[in-house]
């Protein structure tokens, strides 16, 4: 693989598993600086060291993206670490109560608009700052299909997402004079922890409407991983405001 990523210093948040994980495996490659972040101490240091083991030039930072001093300090990091801020991968993200409007909880709306949208304000509000200072960079946030479709049970997710493309085209329009590109990546169902544990709580009866996709299966995380790898990626110097939807088809249907 080129190291199309070589000197970046690039934050990865929900980075010890699912995307974020096959994101990090794929940026380490590609030759950037990693800061590793995810609520999950044990498993994000144990994940570090693999790869540092393989030659990768990463640290992890336990954060929860939905505090804001936790991501004050995943940024103060990357900075510490690497000098600067050139990208960052605004992947972490939780799933669904699976209930419709009239049954869910006040609590299960906030947690997942907490994580999912306030949690990418206040990763790009600090991430911003820096990158203001070095003149310039690339932020990537994970949307999902669920940015521009609805799901059945899901209305604090589909919000929650909704959000994100709103929030991410505002900033991209803000920043763009300065040089920072804002971009969404919308992956369709792919085959990570999070889809056998929404698939438990949903169950059966209330299954997508549609086909997961026209390719007949779902992604790996590695291919929607692709995705952001570009995005971050100077190839992409062009791309701002957009939503790249790698989901084998599924909003076609
Ligand atoms: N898997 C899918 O089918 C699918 C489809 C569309 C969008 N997405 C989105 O992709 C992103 C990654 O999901 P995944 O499928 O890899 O799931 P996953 O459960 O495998 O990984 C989620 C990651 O986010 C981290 N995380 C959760 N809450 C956090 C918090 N408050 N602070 C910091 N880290 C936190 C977890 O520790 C984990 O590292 C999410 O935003 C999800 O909504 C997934």
């Amino acid at each position: 693989m080129t190291a199309v990523l070589a000197g970046k210093s690039i934050i990865i948040t929900g980075a010890d598993s699912g995307i974020g994980a096959a994101a990090a495996r794929l940026f380490a490659k590609a030759g950037a600086q990693l800061i590793l972040a995810s609520r999950n101490a044990e498993r994000g240091t144990v994940f570090a060291k693999e790869l540092a083991d393989q030659g990768a030039t990463v640290r992890f930072v336990r954060t929860d993206v939905s505090d804001e001093d936790d991501v004050r300090a995943m940024v103060a990091a990357a900075l510490e670490s690497h000098n600067r801020l050139d990208g960052a991968f605004n992947n972490a993200g939780i799933g669904y109560a699976a209930k419709r409007v009239h049954e869910l909880d006040r609590a299960d709306w906030q947690r997942t608009i907490d994580v999912n949208l306030t949690g990418v304000f206040l990763c790009m509000k600090h991430e911003i700052a820096a990158m203001l200072k070095t003149g310039g960079g690339s932020i990537v946030n994970t949307g999902s299909v669920g940015s521009v479709s609805a799901f059945p049970v899901a209305p604090e997710y589909n919000a929650s997402k909704y959000g994100l493309l709103g929030l991410t085209r505002n900033v991209a329009l803000d920043y763009g004079k300065d040089q920072i590109r804002v971009n969404a990546l919308l992956p369709g169902a792919t085959d990570t922890p999070l889809v056998p544990q929404q698939a438990k709580l949903k169950g059966p009866e209330h299954a997508m409407p549609h086909p997961m996709s026209v390719l007949g299966r779902m992604a790996t995380a590695d291919e929607v991983a692709q995705g952001a790898l570009w995005l971050l990626s100077d190839a992409a110097s062009y791309v701002t405001g957009t939503a790249l939807t790698v989901d084998g088809g599924f909003t076609l249907t």
